[in-house]
């Protein structure tokens, strides 16, 4: 049994180098096997620097250079604040792809050169900090650095650095983000079909129930759903941001392979699994749906899906916590001194 699962794994790890390869060559701009969304006339966008430049600029200060790399390593590999910041199996690479920088995987320099903003989500103008808060309090179902913190500079600089040369506060950005599909859900869109395309194209990296795998001890995968995963309040648990990332960038090294339904249905399919408890959480799944309805009615979370409430339990995962610190209230009241 053993041994089976061995070859099983070997297999999988064999289909990683063969796609990453395939990232490789769509890296260096050969998109021969690749199909992603055109950028539109207008829209603008930028290069962000690679690992080598940050290496070669000579006008950074040894310093800040010790600075950005810290950023970057603990953007790849954010599982070493794995019980501090982090509480699942993620990494910010693992959904923000190639290092952060690629168009349709969530390239992150827009948030520095569009930062500080008003952003819906939380009612308030957000720093490039709190934005980066944010996906430690959902995406990675914890709790945020401390702002000011080593952690948090050293994030920030890599952001701010892979914004090198991109023009400030132009919203107009080809490639940001996830939502290629756009926002509508299909409406024939399909559970069970879901649930085929998963068992045919992601089960064999992701795991029969979105579990993900280890290799000694190391996620190569990441779960989809359950504990290991980001939580009901991720953006990730929209169906129409799932449905676009996984049309962009899944399965693996093979962008575009799905067609558009496809890429609903399994959306739909793994966003109507259980995950972490939304940190906002009422106690009362749906009175939370409508509490924040303007991010929930993207979700699943507090509707009935074949017979069962999705949300409505305590589980938070491995979090002891649910109540992140980025939800404090903000004003800046005419009159009123902010707080310090
Ligand atoms: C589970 C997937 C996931 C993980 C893991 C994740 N993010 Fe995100 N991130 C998202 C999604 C989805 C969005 C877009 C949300 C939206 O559209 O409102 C986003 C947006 C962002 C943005 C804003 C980008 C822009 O265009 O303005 C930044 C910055 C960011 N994430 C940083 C991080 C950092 C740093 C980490 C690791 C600590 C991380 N993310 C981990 C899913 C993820
Ligand atoms: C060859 C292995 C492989 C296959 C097949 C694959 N994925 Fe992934 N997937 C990955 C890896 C690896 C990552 C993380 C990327 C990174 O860390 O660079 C990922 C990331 C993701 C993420 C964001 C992170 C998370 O865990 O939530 C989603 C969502 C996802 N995949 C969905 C799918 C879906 C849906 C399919 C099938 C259509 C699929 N994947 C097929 C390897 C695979």
């Amino acid at each position: 049994m053993k041994s089976v699962h061995k070859v099983f794994i070997s297999i999988a790890m064999v289909l990683a180098a063969c796609v990453s390869t395939a990232i490789l060559a769509m890296q260096s701009n050969d998109v021969g096997q690749v199909k992603l969304p055109s950028i539109k006339p207008g829209q603008y966008v930028h290069q962000a620097p690679t690992l080598a430049d940050i290496q070669n600029d000579k006008d950074l200060h040894p310093e800040l250079r010790k600075v950005i790399l810290k950023g970057r390593d603990l953007f790849m590999n954010t599982q070493q604040l794995r019980g501090k910041n982090v509480f699942n199996d993620m990494n910010c690479k693992s959904c923000h792809m190639g290092e952060g920088r690629m168009a349709w995987s969530g390239p992150v320099w827009p948030a520095a050169t569009t930062l500080p903003d008003y952003r819906g989500k939380n009612g308030h103008v957000n720093s490039l900090e709190e934005r980066i808060a944010g996906c430690f309090s959902y995406s990675m179902n914890g709790t945020p650095p401390e702002y000011g913190s080593d952690t948090m500079l050293a994030l920030v600089a890599y952001h701010q650095y892979m914004a090198k040369g991109a023009k400030l506060y132009d919203r107009n950005i080809g490639g940001r983000g996830f939502s290629s599909l756009g926002t509508a859900m299909p409406a024939d869109v399909s559970y069970n079909q879901g649930a085929v395309v998963y068992a045919l194209n992601c089960a064999v990296c992701h795991g029969p129930n979105g579990e993900g795998k280890r290799v000694h001890g190391e996620v190569v995968f990441p779960p989809l759903w359950g504990d290991g995963s980001y939580n009901w309040g991720a953006g990730m648990a929209r169906v129409f941001t799932a449905a676009s990332f996984i049309k962009n960038n899944m399965p693996l090294g093979q962008p575009g392979r799905l067609t558009d339904k496809e890429a609903w249905d399994v959306a739909y399919f793994i966003n109507a699994q259980e995950r972490p408890q939304d940190p906002r959480y009422t106690g009362d799944a749906k009175e939370t749906r409508e509490k924040y309805l303007n991010f929930h009615k993207a979700t699943l979370y507090g509707t009935e899906i074949n017979g069962k409430l999705l949300g409505q339990h305590d589980n938070t995962g491995e979090k002891p916590f649910l109540k992140p610190d980025v939800l404090k209230p903000r004003t800046f009241a005419e009159g009123v001194v902010p707080e310090m």
